[in-house]
């Protein structure tokens, strides 16, 4: 099997560590990786299969024969560095918000939208957002089958998603004191806290814009409406959503239950009078996006509410990058690379 130079950009970081830990359990065909940080982090040990390797700061030459970039170390280090990696020859696959929205960059969620990658030629192929991955992998069956109107959420989302800052802000604060450089403009402790990334002169949060304009493009969909409203809270892993969706046309609720459940990285768990519906807790270190609390709701035309939650480390980020990278791959052989 042909094996791979793959450089993780962000190696230190929240996403970067649990790339590795994708790569390796899924058992990407790695031959040598390079653990790319800012100077802060350079020199210290990652390991991978048991071998442990050291972390340098990012530089034009560490790209030198790459074949896959993963890029996980936020929207500057991203518009700075994706090109120079891109020039040595490497795809890459980035987990920031620098290119999702730019013309000619796929946005890739692979179960949803792979034909949007029709082979291998795009060099820079972007990971959505968080929050939005979870939504349109149990919004795509909908959509194919009955078309949506109008999709009202409301986000519950982890302090991991705020990579290694939200955390420790969490820990600080559970710990009883206060964190050095917190990641929240609030106590996170009990707390929920309306307010995810700058505000716009809209009244919505970039991290809500982000819902809006990355589904639309995901779904290929411009007249979609998505109304969403993004929450902190004070727990470690998996974002939670409250999803109501106005569908265009009728349908059966347990036609919905069997798509959902037929669709791939789905699990439905739905069963309220056993008090089984999805949660944080158990979704955490999980790949897939589980669905439940689903129930037609009355007050609109074919309208339908359900609860999305899943690990935001893994489907949310590492994970769904990964599988990006293997779609890429399984395209490489028409294209002769
Ligand atoms: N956390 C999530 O659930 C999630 C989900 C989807 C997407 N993302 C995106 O993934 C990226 C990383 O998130 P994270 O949660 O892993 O954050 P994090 O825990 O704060 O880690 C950030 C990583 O980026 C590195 N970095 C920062 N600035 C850099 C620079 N100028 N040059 C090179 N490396 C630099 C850091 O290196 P040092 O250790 O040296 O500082 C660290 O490895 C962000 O773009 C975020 O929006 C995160």
């Amino acid at each position: 099997m042909d094996t791979y130079t793959i450089a993780v950009v962000g190696a230190s970081g929240l996403v970067g560590r649990k790339m590795l830990q994708v790569l390796e359990e899924r058992d990407f065909p790695v031959k040598d990786l390079r653990l790319l940080t800012s100077a802060r982090s350079a020199g210290i040990e990652l390991t991978f299969r048991g071998k442990s390797y050291r972390t340098e700061e990012v530089s034009a030459r560490a790209f030198a024969d790459v074949d896959i970039a993963l890029f996980s170390a936020g929207s500057d280090a991203s518009r700075q560095w994706a090109p120079v990696a891109v020039n040595a020859g490497a795809v890459v696959i980035d987990n920031s918000s620098a290119y999702r929205m730019t013309d000619g960059v796929p946005l890739i969620v692979p179960e949803v939208n792979s034909g949007d990658l029709p082979d291998a030629g795009p060099r820079i192929i972007a990971n959505p957002n968080c929050s939005t991955i979870q939504m349109v992998v149990a919004l795509k069956p909908l959509h194919d089958r009955y078309g949506l109107h109008r999709v009202v959420v409301t986000t519950y989302q982890s302090v991991s998603g705020a990579g290694k800052r939200g955390v420790d802000q969490l820990q600080a604060e559970l710990d009883g004191g206060v964190a050095e450089n917190p990641a929240f403009p609030h106590p996170i402790v009990e707390n929920a806290i309306p307010h995810i990334a700058a505000f716009n002169e809209s009244g919505f949060t970039v991290e809500e814009e982000k819902m809006i304009n990355e589904t639309r493009k995901i779904l290929g969909d411009a007249q979609l409406n998505v109304s969403p409203t993004c929450v902190r809270i004070p727990v470690r892993s998996s974002h939670s959503e409250a999803l109501h969706i106005e569908m265009r046309s009728s349908f059966e609720l347990e036609d919905v239950r069997s798509m959902l459940s037929a669709f791939p990285g789905i699990t439905v768990i739905d069963n309220p009078a056993r008090m089984e519906y999805p949660l944080a807790r158990n979704a955490a270190e999980k790949d897939d996006v589980f669905v439940g609390r689903l129930r037609r709701d009355p007050s609109v035309e074919h309208g339908l509410i359900m609860w999305v939650v899943s690990d935001s480390l893994r489907k949310g980020a590492a994970t769904n990058a990964v599988q990006i990278a293997e779609l890429w791959l399984s395209l490489l052989p028409s294209t002769g690379k």
